[in-house]
């Protein structure tokens, strides 16, 4: 399967997830545009990688939060690539910007989530269209609860702006499949990386323990597949979405989560432990290295894959 000949612009790809992305498409053919917002050095040494793969591209910053940034943007993949065949829209800002629970959360936090998440991938989506032709495919970086069920409370921001993001790719899908474009979103669950905050993803920075504590909620079974996910998984899943093969899917939510979203909310996933038939019998015997919330209120509001073993309400 190849790439080759296609251009790509993904934002976000200074790091994280979208730098896994570029990576990836990089070394199926694709010529990639390297977005970022302030970190400089971390683009240039994504676009070094996408050389090592034998193929090119340029960097390009701007702000997702602001239109104007998004225009211009998009007027420099014009001038460098004459068209577009591949825009993923990945970029998220920093935890701070809008890191707060409903009763607290001001108006510019909402908007700095809203804005760079839909009406980011909104206005993207209306200006990448006309460079591609068909064949192309617009992207939407998700989280895995978006519109399904909340998340943890301060998230409230950034899950609605996925959420919204999400029905956006819906109406897209229809506006664009007559012209032979595709508009999905992927929605990955718990993605750490490399142990530094350029490979790694958002959640490397979080205190060891936590990231521990999240690692085993998997691992006891939260996660059908027993692990969290790699910047990786992700970025194989986009190359797939991109193949010429995958022409018919659109308009979907692919969930990237090691089958995470399957499970059960209202049921302790460690007692699947073992696969053993005897196990409900004595579960009391064991020791899930969890507390168990009391009540099953709300349970499926709650985010399954982040709450490590304690209630967050
Ligand atoms: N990590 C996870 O577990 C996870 C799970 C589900 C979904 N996701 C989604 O995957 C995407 C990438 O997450 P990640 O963890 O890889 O993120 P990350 O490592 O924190 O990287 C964030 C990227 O966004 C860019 N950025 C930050 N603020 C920006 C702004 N105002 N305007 C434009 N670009 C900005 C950064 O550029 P600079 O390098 O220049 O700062 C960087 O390239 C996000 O949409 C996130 O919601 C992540």
């Amino acid at each position: 399967m190849s790439l080759k000949g296609k251009y790509a612009l993904i934002t976000g790809s200074s790091r994280g997830i979208g730098r896994a992305i570029a990576l990836k498409l990089a070394e199926c053919g694709a010529k990639i545009g390297v977005h970022y917002y302030k970190n400089i050095d971390a683009a240039n040494d994504t676009l070094a990688k996408v050389r090592e793969r034998r193929s090119d591209g340029f960097i390009v910053q701007a702000d997702v939060n602001r239109t104007d940034d998004i225009r211009g943007m998009m007027d420099h993949v014009k001038s460098e690539f004459g068209k577009l065949d591949i825009f993923v829209s990945n970029a998220r800002p920093e935890i701070p910007e809008f890191y707060k629970p409903p009763m607290e959360i001001r108006v510019e936090q909402w908007q700095q989530a809203i804005n760079s998440q839909a009406t980011a991938f909104l206005l993207g989506a209306q200006l990448a269209a006309p460079l591609m032709g068909r064949g192309g495919r617009i992207i939407a970086i998700t989280h895995s609860p978006g519109a399904r069920s909340g998340s943890w409370q301060p998230w409230v921001g950034m899950g609605s702006a996925k959420a919204a993001m999400e029905s956006l790719v819906r109406y897209f899908a229809v506006a664009l499949a007559r012209r032979g474009i595709t508009v999905n979103s992927l929605s990955p669950g718990v993605i750490f990386g490399a142990a530094n905050l350029v490979d790694g993803g958002v959640l490397v920075g979080l205190p060891p323990e936590v990231q521990q504590a999240i690692k085993s909620w998997h691992e006891i079974g939260w996660c059908p597949s027993r692990r969290t996910g790699t910047p990786q998984d992700v970025a194989n899943a986009t190359m797939l979405i991109c193949m010429e093969e995958s022409s018919w899917m659109t308009g979907q939510i692919f969930y990237v989560d090691g089958g995470a979203e399957c499970n059960d909310a209202h049921l302790h996933g460690g007692i699947e432990l073992d696969d053993r038939p005897d196990l409900l019998r004595g579960w009391r015997r064991f020791d899930y290295g969890h507390r168990i919330p009391v009540g099953n209120t709300g349970s499926r509001m709650n985010t399954r894959r982040a709450c490590a073993g304690r209630p967050r309400n």
